[in-house]
């Protein structure tokens, strides 16, 4: 009579591709500086005193920019950063850049997690934002709250995951409030097959949306929890039109900015 394979030489299989992939990712974590052009630490003048983190958050304020794909976070951002003279950082767009950047050892790793909506290793994505946010600060800009090493940033779709989450606010800076624009799955899906008409986005198709839904909801909602014990999030209805949501966004950043001073 036929029989299954033996069940002992599956699992020792299944084992060793296990650690195989493991090892992979970690060698590619462990080499990550060299690809992202890691920087010299900044002068101690620059390092706050209290925390270990690379940019003091009472003089650079963070505000993270949550909701699940297709909620408006983008379109709210650009919005905020003609209110407020913030430097909008999408986490997305940062890591689109470096899969195409010629050279990047994580172009494939990057565009395979993108397409199966999968999140990307942290190291990877809190290095591009360190370094986008130093170059920002070493911009001398000039508007509403870039005085004497002081900043804005509204980092978009960031964190992710409870990692990402920890690492930033420890290693570069504490965030000081999320904004969470919160609407349903229709609304995302009805907004983001109509924006996969024109973006060119490997992921606006219903197959990798439906498993972006499923990592908003498996690892990034425990992320909205975490800060929401804090105290730290502001939710905001986004199913209304873009110029609703904008009032209501821009209302609520004004009183972060205003208790922040
Ligand atoms: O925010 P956006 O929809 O542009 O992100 C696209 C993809 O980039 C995500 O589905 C995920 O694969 C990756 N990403 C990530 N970590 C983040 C933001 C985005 O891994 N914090
Ligand atoms: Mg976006």
């Amino acid at each position: 009579m036929a029989r299954g394979p033996n069940p002992l030489i599956l699992l020792g299989l299944a084992s060793v591709s296990f650690i195989a992939f493991a090892t992979i990712v970690r060698k590619r974590e462990q080499s990550a500086p060299a690809s992202l052009r890691f920087q010299d630490p900044p002068p101690p003048e620059d390092k706050p005193q209290h925390t270990s983190a690379v940019f003091d958050h009472t003089k650079v304020t963070v505000l993270f920019v949550l909701g699940g794909p297709g909620a408006g976070k983008g379109t709210q951002c650009a919005n905020l950063v003609s209110d407020f003279g913030f430097c909008h950082l999408s986490a997305g767009d940062l890591l689109r850049a470096e899969q195409h950047r010629e050279g990047s050892q994580f172009g494939e790793l990057i565009q395979t997690c993108i397409k199966e909506g999968t999140i990307v290793p942290m190291e990877v994505t809190v290095k591009l934002l360190e370094n986008a946010m130093r170059a920002a600060l070493q911009e001398g800009r000039t508007r509403e709250g870039w005085a004497e090493g002081r900043g804005r940033f509204l980092i978009d779709g960031f964190p992710r995951k409870m990692d990402q989450a920890m690492k930033f606010d420890d290693d570069v800076c504490q965030a000081s409030m999320v904004l969470f624009f919160s609407t349903t799955e229709e609304v995302m899906l009805e907004r983001l097959l109509e924006r996969g008409k024109t973006s060119g986005r490997e992921d606006d198709n219903v197959e990798s949306i439906k498993k972006r839904f499923t990592t908003y909801k498996e690892t990034t909602m425990p992320v909205i929890k975490h800060y929401e014990a804090l105290g730290k999030v502001a939710e905001i209805d986004s199913s209304p039109s873009v110029e609703e949501v904008h009032l209501k966004a821009k209302a609520v950043v004004e009183k972060i900015l205003a208790d922040k001073k």
